[in-house]
């Protein structure tokens, strides 16, 4: 099998996970980033996020076949295939900042000489490649290159195996050189996974597309759920009973305190601008969004209707990350909810097994907040757990044993973790998410 020199330009939680993934397959991986501290740190070995595995192959691969850079000229000389992972975030207006994607088409057209397959995988909206072509043949004439899409579907938290075992590959490609490269890197023997091989631009949409159905589907069954703690039944059992139907699948129907993460909330919103530059209205989007939205307000208010006073109470907060398995708090619902329990006067011990030291930078320690070492440590003297990200380690909790260290036994879960049933058999005053 072919084993290419592949360039990965971002060394973020997709970049770092993509090109250790290639390491691992015997590529020979240049990882490239602007930012010298973090490729100190990577150039000591070390990765700089929290994602399960990637450290493993890492040891394996580092300065056998993976090396890391922050000088443009060794990345770009040496690759034949360069994956663009650079961060898309949100413009002011809601549209992708692609200010990045744009500096980094610029900075490799000088390498330009001989032939080289530039590939998008960064999240980016549809036509950019075309604007990247455009780019590089403005500052390079005589460029000889193609650019393609291969979108990435990673998920934080289990993103090595959806490099390996990933639902579908998606390949745009504009010419058969760049799409025999893509089906050399992404083989059946490798690969054995459906593959999508259509043009650049349906490969740019389909990943819009598939980010914002997969948000949509999370607001709709909050948005169920809200009904079903009105109506006295249990949302998780609706989803089950939906989730059997083929059609439905059960995935991404857990109800919870709304979604976050560096990816849904900013895609949808670009998705919606994209839209409206094209004179389309997703209404229906920006409907989930505001469900979303409220998904905050809405747990603040289940907190009140339980503790009646918030002023004074301490409160255990179990959870800091967007989600379980992930290092990662941009657009965590969980740092949305601890300002406003602040602002209504409560004292709060935080605890993540991962996430405290990037939540430290935001939400620096003071006489309102505290960190808690471990578990044990959160609950005591405390008034009520909130439970905001659905960790492994609180499923598996010790609860009768925490409950002794607690003032009053409250949990209000804004990730459905337990089972009602068992959790009151235990004492606890338990509040779940959209069940009676
Ligand atoms: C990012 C996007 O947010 C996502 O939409 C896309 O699908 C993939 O890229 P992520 O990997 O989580 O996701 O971003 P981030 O962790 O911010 O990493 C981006 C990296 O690119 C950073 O390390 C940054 O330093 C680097 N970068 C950015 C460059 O090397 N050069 C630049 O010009 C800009
Ligand atoms: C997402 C996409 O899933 C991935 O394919 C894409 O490439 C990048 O964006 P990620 O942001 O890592 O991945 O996390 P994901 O697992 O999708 O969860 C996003 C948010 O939705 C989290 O805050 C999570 O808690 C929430 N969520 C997810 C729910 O509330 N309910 C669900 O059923 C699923």
């Amino acid at each position: 099998m072919k084993r290419f020199k592949i360039g990965v330009v971002g060394a973020g939680y997709v970049g770092l996970t993509t090109a250790i993934c290639f390491s691992e397959l015997g590529h020979h991986v240049i990882c490239y980033d602007k930012d010298t501290e973090k490729i100190k740190k990577l150039k000591e070995g070390k990765i700089p996020i929290y994602e399960p595995g990637l450290e493993d192959i890492l040891k394996k691969t580092y300065q056998k076949n993976i090396f890391f850079t922050d000088k443009p000229e060794e990345i770009y000389a040496n690759s034949e295939v360069i994956f663009i992972c650079v961060g898309t975030p949100e413009m002011p207006d809601g549209s992708a900042d692609l200010s990045y994607i744009e500096a980094c088409s610029i900075e490799l057209t000088s390498y330009l000489k001989e032939y080289k397959l530039i590939v998008e995988k960064s999240t980016v909206p549809v036509r950019t490649a075309e604007w990247i072509e455009r780019t590089i043949k403005l500052y390079n004439p005589h460029a000889d290159f193609d650019v393609a899409s291969n979108p990435e579907f990673l998920k934080e938290g289990s993103g090595i195996k959806d490099f390996f075992q990933p639902d579908r590959i998606v390949l745009g490609v504009s010419s058969e050189r760049a799409k025999k490269i893509l089906l050399e890197i992404y083989n059946e023997k490798e690969f054995p996974y459906p593959k999508i091989i259509t043009d650049v631009k349906t490969a740019e949409l389909i990943k819009h597309a598939s980010n914002s159905f997969l948000a949509l589907k999370i607001s709709y069954i909050n948005m169920v759920a809200n009904f079903c703690e009105k109506v006295g039944v249990d949302v998780d059992v609706v989803a089950e009973g939906m989730g059997l139907d083929r059609r439905i699948g059960r995935e991404f129907l857990k109800a919870g305190i709304g979604w976050g993460g560096s990816c849904f909330p900013k895609d949808v919103k670009a998705f919606i601008k994209m839209a409206e530059e094209n004179h389309e209205d997703f209404s229906i989007l920006k409907e989930a969004y505001k469900i979303n939205e409220k998904r905050i307000d809405h747990f603040i208010e289940k907190v009140k209707k339980t503790l009646w006073v918030i002023k004074g109470k301490r409160l255990a907060i179990w959870g800091l990350s967007f989600k379980p398995n992930t290092d990662d708090i941009r657009e965590s619902p969980a740092i949305k909810i601890i300002p406003r329990l602040l602002n209504a006067g409560a004292y709060l011990k935080l605890y993540d097994p991962e996430a405290m030291e990037n939540t430290k930078k935001i939400i620096p320690p003071n006489v309102n907040v505290n960190y808690a070492d471990s578990i044990e440590e959160s609950v005591k003297e405390s008034h009520a757990i909130l439970i905001l990200t659905d960790w492994d380690e609180f499923k598996n909790a010790n609860l009768p044993t925490l409950k002794k260290y607690m003032i009053t036994p409250i949990i209000i879960d804004g990730r459905n973790i337990y089972d009602p049933k068992k959790v009151r058999e235990l004492g606890f005053l338990y509040v779940p998410t959209g069940k009676p």
